[in-house]
């Protein structure tokens, strides 16, 4: 049995972590299921996947703690590697993925939340990188997103001081879009997913992959990947239809991602 469900619903899936005995926590099995159903998404089906921990209680309360109390250096070093692979797969995803937070995103569950392209979470949810207070750093990314996402003086706080943080500080560092009720977060997700998944897809992926690959470049680099990208959308069917739509003042016939 596979610790990550995938459930697809038309143009928008979920991914489920599924342990929640553990609070979802990633164990070396866990992290291959991840990654063989990142690798099993239909693409062409699929506009945009939901992340979310199985449960109430926890989105991903991080790797887990039990495999990695007995690992040597090159071990530890090995199974950051394929924590790394596996969110790097995830934050590469040529479709959008939203993070449903609802509970403990602490450790590689902040890591994995992080490698969304966005956060939204409950009432309920905790944030953090408690790996120094384990005696180790975060190694699924934490020292790496979490600096260009809060910015290094916050996420070096949230680092050296391994404090958690709750739903309504992340909102305000910037590490989640919204907060909602728990009992609302999933249909707010759905909802989000939905609106994204109804505008052109080539042009989805393609501001995605811009984004993304502009942000580690300096400015007179960045606008060309802006260029290559807005380029590529012209003579597509849904950049015709949305635009000639727009001209004859009527709503544009559902994109086709061609
Ligand atoms: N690893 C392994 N098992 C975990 C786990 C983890 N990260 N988090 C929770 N669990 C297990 C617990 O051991 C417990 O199992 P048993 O029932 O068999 O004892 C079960 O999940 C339920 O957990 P608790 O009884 O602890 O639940 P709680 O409500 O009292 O506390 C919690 C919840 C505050 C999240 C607490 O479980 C906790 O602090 N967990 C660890 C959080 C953490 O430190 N995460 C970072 C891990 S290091 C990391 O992620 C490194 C990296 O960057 C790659």
């Amino acid at each position: 049995m596979s610790f990550v469900t995938y459930e697809p619903q038309g143009a928008v899936a979920y991914l489920i972590i599924n342990r929640p005995e553990a609070l979802n926590a990633l164990n070396s099995q866990v992290l291959a299921d991840l990654d063989a159903a990142l690798d099993a998404i239909d693409l062409d089906a699929v506009r945009c996947l939901i992340v979310r921990g199985a449960g109430e209680k926890s989105f991903v309360a991080g790797a887990d703690i039990a495999q990695m109390k007995g690992l040597t250096k090159a071990e530890g070093e090995s199974f950051g590697k394929q924590g790394n692979d596996v969110m790097r797969k995830l934050e590469t995803l040529p479709i959008p993925t939203i993070a449903a937070v609802g509970g403990y995103a602490l450790g590689g569950g902040c890591e994995l939340a992080m490698s969304c392209d966005f956060r939204i979470c409950s009432d309920t949810a905790v944030f953090g990188q408690p790996e120094t207070g384990l005696g180790i750093t975060p190694g699924f990314g934490g020292t790496q997103r979490l600096a260009r996402l809060v910015g290094p003086g916050m996420a070096k706080q949230m680092v050296y001081t391994a404090r958690n943080i709750k739903a309504d500080e992340a909102l305000r560092i910037g590490l989640v879009n919204a907060v909602y009720p728990l009992a609302e977060l999933y249909t707010a997700a759905e909802k989000l997913a939905s609106q994204i998944a109804a505008n052109a897809p080539i042009a989805v992926r393609a501001a995605k992959k811009a984004i993304n690959e502009g942000l580690d470049l300096p400015m007179d680099e960045a606008v060309v990947v802006e260029e290559k990208a807005f380029g590529s959308c012209f003579g597509t069917a849904d950049q015709q239809e949305g635009m000639g739509a727009f001209l004859e003042k009527r709503k544009h016939e559902p994109f086709t991602n061609k």
